[in-house]
């Protein structure tokens, strides 16, 4: 599986060393953007962001939370973020054209959905998108519990995607760890966001291996 650390469980006085340590043992690096509206926390935005691209050296995932998503698009093209993923729940029936708009600006379009969702909401978007975000938690914090029912719903997804001759990762968000990777792996996701068990961990690099590996 591929992991993606979530920057947001990182030392905020380190960030070039957090960074550094993911250029090493990441595959991808996932960040997190809050407005405060869609979910309830803020985060970060190009102040962090801007910098942190000229220093990343795998591909940054990009994690909008936010309820005009499109409107950072082109920001997040010139930074070189290769992975951009929006809610569902923000962008409701404007999905397909917003799928379109990061594919025109030569990134690969995720849509993500909370837990509380109808995972065949997504089901539309097969054929469209890249890859689904499926939230183990509900979007706006880290260091939150896993939610077990979220392997079923990456099992069902996963058969449509299969079902429909289709392509297209999932990647997993919320409660990541060692415990529950293989159980994911099983259900069928693709990529591990991972923030508090990285980061938390007395042996970041280690953790990043296990979740690879499960
Ligand atoms: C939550 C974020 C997650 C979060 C994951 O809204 O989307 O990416 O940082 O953190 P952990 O792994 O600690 O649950
Ligand atoms: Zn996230």
């Amino acid at each position: 599986m591929l992991v993606s650390p979530s920057l947001l469980a990182a030392d905020f006085l380190s960030l070039r060393t957090e960074v550094e340590l993911l250029n090493k043992g990441a595959d991808w690096i996932h960040l997190d953007v809050m407005d405060g509206t869609l979910v309830p926390n803020i985060s970060f935005g190009f102040s962090v962001i801007d910098p942190l691209s000229k220093i990343a050296a795998k591909p940054m995932d990009t994690h909008l939370m936010v309820v005009h998503p499109e409107r950072w698009f082109e920001r997040l093209a010139a930074d070189g973020v290769s992975y951009v993923s929006f809610h569902l729940e923000a962008a409701g029936r404007r999905t397909s054209a917003l799928i379109g708009q990061i594919h025109s600006l030569g990134m690969k379009a995720g849509v993500a959905i909370n837990p509380d969702i109808e995972v065949s909401k997504l089901f539309p978007y097969i054929g469209k998108a890249d890859f689904f975000l499926i939230m183990s938690v509900f979007a706006g914090f880290g260091g939150q519990k896993f939610i077990y029912e979220s392997l079923d719903r990456i099992a069902t997804l996963r058969a449509e995607i299969t079902r429909r001759g289709c392509e297209a990762l999932i990647e997993v968000d919320g409660g990541v760890s060692e415990s529950n990777a293989s159980a994911l792996r099983q259900s069928g996701a693709d990529v591990l966001v991972a923030g508090s068990s990285v980061f938390r961990s007395d042996d970041p690099l280690a953790a990043m291996a296990a979740l690879r590996q499960a």
